[in-house]
């Protein structure tokens, strides 16, 4: 996978191209192998940028029970393990007043066992874990490129290896 990486203060990150969603898919799967429960990763991007699409890749690496929809009407939704591993907490966030309705939520015991990604959490979700994946999805200016750039960005000790684990 290409990357390259960030002169973080303490962070790791990486650009990932990513040409259509059947990257997008197998990029969450990748990323279903480096998990593990307790882990927050917090996606970022416009309507339609392919958070919900990373999401299903990433369900389907995990092993979870599916489908992962774009949670409309529910805020959250939980995802057990069929292969006794994390199970999947899949949150939006977009319909969120703040961090206090999120902690509202009481999703702390499902934390702790699941992968928990919040879709449009930016400047929301991070009170959730010190520890954190941040994913910032962007498309090209021009209408109909399905390509998209993922920058991913490992913050806190958890993700020390992430430049590497990547490469
Ligand atoms: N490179 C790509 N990555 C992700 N999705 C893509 C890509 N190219 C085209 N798409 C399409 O864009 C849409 C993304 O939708 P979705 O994943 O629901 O976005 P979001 O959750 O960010 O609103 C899907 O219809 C998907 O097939
Ligand atoms: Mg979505």
């Amino acid at each position: 996978m290409p990357g390259r990486r960030s002169a973080g203060k303490g962070e790791q990150g990486v650009d990932v191209k990513v040409p259509d969603a059947e990257a997008m898919q197998a990029l969450g799967e990748r990323l279903a192998g480096l998990v593990r429960a307790g882990d927050l990763i917090v996606l970022t991007g416009d309507l339609g940028a392919g958070k919900t699409t990373f999401t299903q890749g990433l369900g389907e690496g995990l092993g979870i029970r599916g489908p992962v929809t774009s949670p409309t009407f529910v805020i959250a939704r939980v995802h057990p393990s069929l292969v006794g591993g994390p199970g999947l907490v899949h949150v939006d966030a977009y319909r969120l007043g703040g961090f206090a309705e999120l902690d509202d939520l009481d999703l702390d015991a499902s934390l702790e066992e699941s992968v928990t990604v919040v879709e449009w959490g930016e400047g929301l979700a991070e009170g959730l874990a010190e520890d954190r994946l941040e994913m910032i999805i962007s498309r090209k200016a021009e209408e109909g490129d399905e390509e998209r750039v993922v920058r991913i960005d490992g913050i806190g000790g958890r993700w020390a290896g992430l430049a590497d684990d990547l490469r």
